[in-house]
């Protein structure tokens, strides 16, 4: 399993700090929550944020646009992102935003919300490159994880099979090391954590612990 730090909960006044030490924990990748207040109901932060944070990594970044409307912000987020992610709840243009992320050369994520049928996904599977599936109604960090998701994993990994489909499943809210064994099993490819990894004493022991390998 491959785990991706979401900074929402980091400590922002040593952000370089934070990064580095998570980096040296092992994940695979950074998480960027980019909310609009209007999407979902709180604020974080955008591209001047995401531009520091890609100056001071070398994994990948991916940014998770929790926004209405993402057509207008996509291509701001492309310089300073191996991977952008959108709603498919926030547009009237999932086509037009899937394709201007590819043709910035980044991967494009679609994500779900929990009460989002999976089957929605059918037409756009087979041009996506990952799949955020929200195990916690998206806004805030330290919630806890919808058990439902889970089925929805198993689901979407039979649908991106039937589909012949290259996309990877990422599962993202109030994930814990007790979940990410049925997460590997039901066919998530990576966990996105970040309280379970900036609450803990020990960012390593909370990364290895999401990998499974402690298991
Ligand atoms: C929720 C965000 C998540 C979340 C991760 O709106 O997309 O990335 O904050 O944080 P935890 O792991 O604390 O749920
Ligand atoms: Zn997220």
């Amino acid at each position: 399993m491959k785990v991706s730090a979401s900074i929402l909960d980091c400590d922002f006044l040593h952000l370089e700090r934070e990064l580095q030490a998570v980096v040296a924990a092992g994940v695979d990748a950074i998480h960027l929550d980019v909310m609009d207040g209007h999407f979902v109901p709180n604020l974080s932060f955008g591209v001047p944020l995401a531009r520091a944070v890609r100056s001071a990594v070398s994994v990948p970044v991916h940014s998770h646009l929790m926004v209405t409307e993402p057509e207008w912000l996509v291509e701001k987020f492309l310089p300073f992102s191996d991977m952008v992610t959108v709603h498919l709840e926030a547009t009237d243009v999932l086509d037009q935003c899937i394709e201007t992320i590819a043709a910035g050369g980044r991967a494009a994520g679609v994500s779900l919300n929990p009460n989002t049928p999976v089957a929605d996904l059918k037409d756009v599977i087979g041009r996506v490159s990952d799949v955020l599936v929200m195990s916690v109604y998206p806004g805030f960090g330290g919630q806890a994880f919808m058990p439902e998701a889970v089925g929805r994993v198993r689901e979407l990994r039979a649908l991106i099979s039937a589909a012949g489909s290259a996309a990877t499943i990422s599962v993202d809210g109030g994930v814990s090391p007790a979940i990410c064994r049925d997460l590997a099993a039901a066919g998530c490819d990576t966990v996105i954590a970040g309280s379970a990894i900036f609450r803990s004493p020990d960012y390593g022991a909370a990364v290895r612990g999401l990998t499974c390998s402690t298991f």
